[in-house]
């Protein structure tokens, strides 16, 4: 037995957990999914899965991508990247529900399913049924080998290395990683990017790993936010457009790990429903970056202040509007919005991570949860 504990102190690499040693391997396993792939001097994305099907990619009257719970947020994420970059519609389902619908589908879809550990029950099972209807199916998995890279017609490794904490972490980074090349090379075929954008966007990419390096130095202060908030039983997170998504992937990750209640809302639907949890027990995580609908998200912060919630803003280095009403400030680096979830993911799994431990949860390994859902 002690021989197994010095294995796993071994593996953890001096981290204490494997979801803290995971989250600090991101700016790597981030390069090497790309690596290989975007060679920016040459302005080219190198992709064979997408390249020797490109034809059917280029046909598609949309795409239809299925996962479930981080790899679904995922998906939110590649929605607006593909509709943006490449102009093609995007639907975004979870597989359980999919798979039980009846779902109109045929020939002319192309269905994106992906999977950090390829043996999804729910996603592996709405994958044979779209197959059934005629779909192209391509698959976006981590483990190599997997059931769910096996079942696809064609895909795309990412490479993030084996990640053993159940809440999911690197994989969700390099899961945009990849879909991200994927929109970006079909945005070229396409021709909706132009030249020189498709070239920034490549140095862009490239410049995530560092900055994401560089983000996480914020661990001391965002273990300091953890520490004021780690009795809360609620927790509110927004976010509006491309981090709509990353406010419902912290909100999970708080929820599996620490099992504190919370949710995770586009900001503006706010006024609808969730504004009426807000007093000064509860705290409200928003991202607030400055060129994602910055303006309308102070004011949802306002109206958050004015009800006396605590706010946690996730904010872009440099903001000085935001600081003025938070209670508190996470930084991170300048990117372009499309690329921004890379960034504000971190912090949120950060918080999430301190809160957990500061609660004596089994980080690794939370109750109920299992690393791969093999049943329904
Ligand atoms: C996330 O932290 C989860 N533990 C869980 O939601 C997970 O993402 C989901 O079960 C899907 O798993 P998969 O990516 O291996 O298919």
């Amino acid at each position: 037995q002690e021989l197994q504990l010095n294995l796993e102190q071994i593996e953890k690499g001096g981290y204490e957990h494997f979801m803290l040693k995971e989250i600090h391997e991101q700016p790597k396993a981030i390069r090497d999914t790309y690596r290989g792939r975007l060679l920016s001097d040459e302005a080219i994305i190198k992709m064979a899965g997408v390249e020797d099907n490109m034809k059917t990619f280029l046909n598609a009257n949309r795409i239809i991508i299925i996962a479930c719970g981080t790899s679904w947020h995922a998906g939110l994420v590649a929605e607006y990247i593909f509709e943006e970059f490449a102009r093609i519609p995007v639907e975004v389902e979870y597989a359980s529900e999919f798979r039980y619908r009846n779902p109109v589908i045929n020939e002319n879809d192309v269905v994106i399913a992906i999977s950090q550990s390829g043996e999804t029950a729910d996603t592996l099972a709405a994958i044979k049924l779209a197959k059934s209807r005629g779909a192209f199916v391509f698959g976006v998995c981590n483990v190599v080998g997997s059931s769910i890279a096996r079942e696809t017609h064609a895909g795309a490794y990412t490479h993030a290395g084996p990640e053993i904490g159940v809440a999911s972490t690197k994989a969700f980074t390099t899961q945009i990683t990849v879909l991200t090349l994927i929109a970006l090379r079909l945005a070229r075929a396409k021709g909706t990017m132009s030249s020189s954008d498709f070239r920034l966007y490549l140095r862009e990419l490239e410049l995530i790993p560092q900055k994401v390096e560089q983000l996480l130095n914020v661990d001391d202060h965002v273990k300091d936010i953890a520490r004021q908030y780690l009795l809360s039983p609620n927790c509110l997170y927004l976010g509006r457009g491309y981090n709509f998504p990353v406010a419902l992937e912290g909100a999970l990750k708080l929820k599996e790990i620490s099992y504190i209640h919370a949710e995770g809302y586009p900001a503006a639907e706010m006024k609808h429903g969730p504004i009426a949890l807000i007093d000064d027990r509860m705290p409200v995580i928003v991202i607030a970056t400055s060129k994602g609908h910055y303006e309308k998200v102070v004011s949802n912060i306002q109206e958050i202040k004015s009800r006396k919630g605590k706010i946690i803003a996730v904010v872009t280095q440099g903001d000085t509007a935001v600081k003025e009403i938070a209670d508190h400030v996470i930084e991170i680096p300048e990117s372009e919005e499309a690329f921004s979830p890379l960034l504000t993911t971190i912090p949120l799994q950060l918080l999430s991570y301190h809160i957990a431990v500061m609660r004596n949860c089994n980080v690794d390994q939370p109750r109920n949860l299992a690393k791969s859902v093999t049943v329904e």
